[in-house]
């Protein structure tokens, strides 16, 4: 079977350079979506804006499997930090995905998925080996060559690999307070963000391989709106361009 490769962004900034890389494109419009259809190198890919939040994401995802038949499907976005000694401009790959607002106790436990019988979605082995390796790989040749040197001064740039579970609400996360909340809920979690789950939901009832890969643009913590907004603005374009190129070189 023709791999036909998926790859949504949670920002319009990020996915945009993304979009930018198809050749032999045609764009077509469903439900406020836009989705670019093309190549990069010699890999079909359909290229989309998931918008914001974990409805947004599952239309999106649900359309691209449904409307597109993707084969695979990768995640690229920013989060916020949970885990000490994680970094802004890390990089987490997921292992497993987890809704941190999702709660219909007493009938199930707390960030259960109504009747699919489990708390996590694990992210497809392959795919995440895949992310991995290319990721290794880029960041062995240096921050600077993806972001250049007035960004890695700026932030302060030393980013890490890290292979772990990603949780997802519909809440932007920028208080000690709803961090620590959502760490002792779920200590294993290593950051937070707001789609991931949900697509991973989408690809398990539809039976389609997924992984999610996050950049961290922030600490989840009173700092975040505005560290959050200059790392969209400055780098997370460079960081998801570089990735989904990366990436297309193993497929
Ligand atoms: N995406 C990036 N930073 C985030 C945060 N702090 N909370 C939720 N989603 C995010």
């Amino acid at each position: 079977m023709v791999r036909n490769i998926g790859i949504l962004g949670a920002m319009s900034q990020e996915i945009d350079e993304v979009k930018a890389l198809l050749t032999e494109k045609t764009v077509v419009s469903i439900a406020n979506r836009e989705f670019v259809v093309g190549k990069i190198g010699n890999v079909r890919c359909v290229v989309a804006f998931s918008k914001w939040g974990k409805v947004a994401a599952t239309i999106t995802a649900t359309l691209l499997i449904q409307e597109f038949g993707v084969t695979d499907l990768f995640f690229v976005g920013t989060a916020g930090a949970l885990a000490e000694g994680l970094k802004v401009g890390d990089i987490v790959v997921s292992k497993r995905l987890v809704q941190h607002d999702l709660d219909a106790r007493p009938m199930i436990a707390r960030c259960e998925l109504p009747l699919l019988n489990r708390i996590y979605v694990e992210s497809d082995a392959g795919l995440t080996e895949v992310a991995t390796t290319a990721i290794t790989r880029l960041l062995g040749r240096g921050v600077e060559a993806m972001v250049g040197k007035e960004a890695v001064e700026e932030f302060h740039l030393a980013p890490k690999l890290y292979l772990g579970d990603i949780a997802s609400g519909d809440q932007f996360i920028n208080s000690e307070a709803r961090r620590n909340e959502i760490l002792s809920l779920l200590p294993e979690v290593l950051c937070v963000e707001m789609e991931g789950a949900a697509v991973a939901q989408v690809c398990l009832e539809f039976g389609v391989p997924f992984t999610v890969i996050r950049t961290v643009s922030d600490t989840a913590d009173h700092n975040a709106r505005v560290d959050f907004g200059k790392f969209i603005v400055e780098v997370a374009n460079a960081y998801s361009r570089a990735i989904v190129l990366e990436i297309m070189k193993e497929l």
